[in-house]
């Protein structure tokens, strides 16, 4: 009997061992010295949570409104590139996963599965299709970026994540060592090979990864760009990858509908705070103008409730899911999400919450710890 996966963690370790190398290495790497990778996770633990007692807790609500969709709980799926490498469903499971949960799913642009397959995964059944944005990366080639737009509002996408922070890829040591590439069997479905998919090269010394941002992706991007994106498309416009106020304020004022707290998974830039330390920040700058959101260390039910009461509407998880698609595809998926669901109801519960209205700031406060805890 295999045993049993109580926690994240225990579903990182079975993937570890399932996976080979150079993809457990890719899902898993931080930028350089991987600091603020380490930083991601242990901020949750410099916040503590002051809980409130006697609040009848025999019902507990996790449900919320997310750009206009009911959400079963404010946990949801992050962009992660060529999923098909944990598991040969990929993002279609992934998809599935999440409507089964009733959660929404980001989808790379940068998908072993193409947008209108995703989508379809969660039509098969004849019902309304699942809750699907679209994350995007802004190319040299404006043609071919409004194109991957306009296929996602076609197939009924509800939102648009546009990434600000890679106008290159950061440095992840084990993908220059093993230089990383996606297996031949594999590509980029949203592009035809002519369009860069990033297989074929040969790539020296680096990445191949970074070899195709540095080829593709525009690092003359602006926030001029932002505001061709929002005339050029009707549906929300949310910026992934803001870390300070001053850009969130520039952020409205481009008429972003939303902010995602990221440090790219602590992928791009190396000693940049955790996510959690610049969300307070962020959301005071915002002052209601637009939803913010968090991602980034997100890795039980008291991470998520710590985020909530510091201002996020919710969050997103990146590498929980790839440890349960490597784990058990689609069924893994749901796991990892059923499991944090569990956990945040629990934990809300035991702070006196009934419903995601009465998490707020005095749930929560920061405690410098000089011990390792
Ligand atoms: C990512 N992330 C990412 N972000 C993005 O905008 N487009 C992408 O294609 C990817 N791809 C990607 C691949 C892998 C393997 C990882 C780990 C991350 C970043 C992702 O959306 C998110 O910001 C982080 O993963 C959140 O941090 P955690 O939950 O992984 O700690
Ligand atoms: C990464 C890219 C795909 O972080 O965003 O690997």
């Amino acid at each position: 009997m295999s045993s049993l996966n109580v926690c994240v963690s225990d579903f990182e370790e079975k993937a570890r061992k399932v996976l080979p190398k150079a993809v457990y290495d890719y899902y898993c790497s931080g930028a350089d010295e991987q600091k603020t990778l380490t930083d991601n996770v242990v901020a949750f633990k410099r916040w503590r949570l002051i809980p409130r007692v006697l609040r009848d807790v025999s019902t507990v609500d996790l449900s919320t409104w997310f750009l206009g969709e009911r959400l079963s709980m404010p946990v949801c799926v992050a962009a992660t590139a060529m999923q098909r490498m944990a598991h040969h469903q990929g993002e279609t499971a992934t998809a599935r996963a999440c409507q089964a949960v009733g959660t929404g799913m980001m989808l790379s642009s940068w998908a072993t599965s193409t947008i209108e397959e995703v989508m379809s995964a969660t039509t098969a059944a004849g019902g309304p299709g699942g809750v699907l944005w679209l994350q995007l990366y802004i190319y040299k080639d404006r043609a071919l970026t409004l194109s991957l737009v306009r296929r996602a509002e076609q197939a009924g996408y509800k939102a648009i994540f546009v990434t600000v922070d890679t106008p290159y890829l950061g440095r992840r040591r084990d993908d220059m060592r093993n230089r990383f590439q996606l297996p031949a069997h594999l590509s980029m479905a949203n592009f035809s090979t002519a369009s860069l998919a990033f297989s074929e090269d040969s790539y020296g010394d680096d990445s191949g990864l970074a070899v195709y941002v540095a080829k593709a992706i525009d690092p003359s991007l602006s926030w001029d760009d932002i505001t061709w994106l929002k005339a050029n498309t009707h549906l929300p416009v949310i910026l992934k990858g803001i870390l300070n106020g001053e850009d969130a304020v520039l952020a409205v004022n481009c008429g972003a509908d939303g902010i995602v707290v990221s440090n790219h998974g602590a992928r791009q830039l190396d000693g940049v705070p955790a996510t959690l330390d610049v969300l307070e920040e962020v959301v005071q700058a915002v002052d209601g103008r637009c939803d913010v959101y968090l991602d980034g260390g997100v890795r039980q039910g008291t991470d998520v409730l710590k985020a909530l009461a510091l201002g996020a509407k919710a969050v997103f998880i990146g590498r929980p899911v790839l440890w349960g698609l490597a784990c058990e595809g689609e069924q893994g998926v749901v796991e990892v999400l059923e499991l944090l669901k569990k956990e945040l109801q629990l934990a809300m519960a035991l702070s006196g919450c009934r419903s995601i209205a009465e998490v707020t700031r005095s749930l929560v406060r920061r405690f410098e710890f000089t011990s390792r805890i």
